[in-house]
């Protein structure tokens, strides 16, 4: 992706964000200048990987294929193995009216996704055979706030705006903005996007980037780069 539609991309999404009356904490809005001189004192945030990330999966087709995310908060995998301490995640997204974030599922994170506001979040499902692969013979059971729901392998839920689905380890998914866009939410365990997501397609999570002007805020992507 070119670093100037990167750039166009935080800036809109800030204004969909903030249309909701949902407002990203301050170091969203530092510069990459602000990240280096205050390196020292932003490991919690550089470590747990907060903040912006904007990924086309690697396809080169932000509209038919990517997702907006901005990591709010994170806790880290030791302490998931030590089973107590900050065991979990918050994210916000973006997803645009017909954008696809592709079938995949996770090892380790179990993840509500939450309509925050918007259109109706539109998720495709299926159950994991037992070698994890897609069983499309299994129906597929989930809660919607709390209520257990069971749906054929394949089909497709949609989420309104207040209502939210728990994905488990296990459960495949891949989700859109169903005639509009979606804010969306994620409550989540703690949250490893460099090893925990397991895609149908041969795709990567992040993308290249060509950077044809200075970024205006670093992605989460950036930082092995930037803040070493
Ligand atoms: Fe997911």
């Amino acid at each position: 992706m070119k670093r100037s539609t990167i750039n166009d991309i935080i800036r809109s999404s800030d204004d969909f964000i903030r249309s909701f009356g949902f407002l990203l904490p301050k170091f969203a809005y530092f510069t990459p200048e602000t990240m280096i001189e205050r390196r020292a004192e932003l490991g919690g945030i550089i470590d747990a990987r907060l903040g912006w990330d904007i990924t086309d999966y690697g396809v080169g087709k932000f509209d038919e294929m990517g997702l907006f995310l901005f990591t709010v908060r994170n806790g880290d995998n030791a302490a998931l193995k030590s089973g107590s301490g900050m065991l979990y995640a918050e994210k916000i997204m973006i997803s645009r009216r017909d954008q696809i974030s592709p079938m995949h599922r996770h090892i380790l994170k179990a993840e509500d996704i939450i309509n925050r506001g918007g259109a109706k979040l539109a998720i495709q499902m299926y159950e994991s055979g037992p070698d994890g692969a897609i069983d499309d013979s299994l129906d597929v059971t989930v809660a919607l706030d709390g209520i257990t729901h069971t749906q054929k392998p394949g089909e497709i839920l949609m989420l309104d705006p207040g209502d939210s689905v728990t994905l488990l380890p296990g459960n495949w998914h891949k989700f859109w903005g169903e005639g509009g866009d979606v804010l969306i939410g994620e409550v989540s365990t703690v949250n490893d996007d460099v090893t925990d997501n397991v895609f149908v397609e041969k795709i990567g999570r992040f993308s290249d980037i060509d950077e044809d002007e200075p970024p205006v805020h670093l992605l989460v992507a950036d930082y092995d780069k930037w803040l070493k």
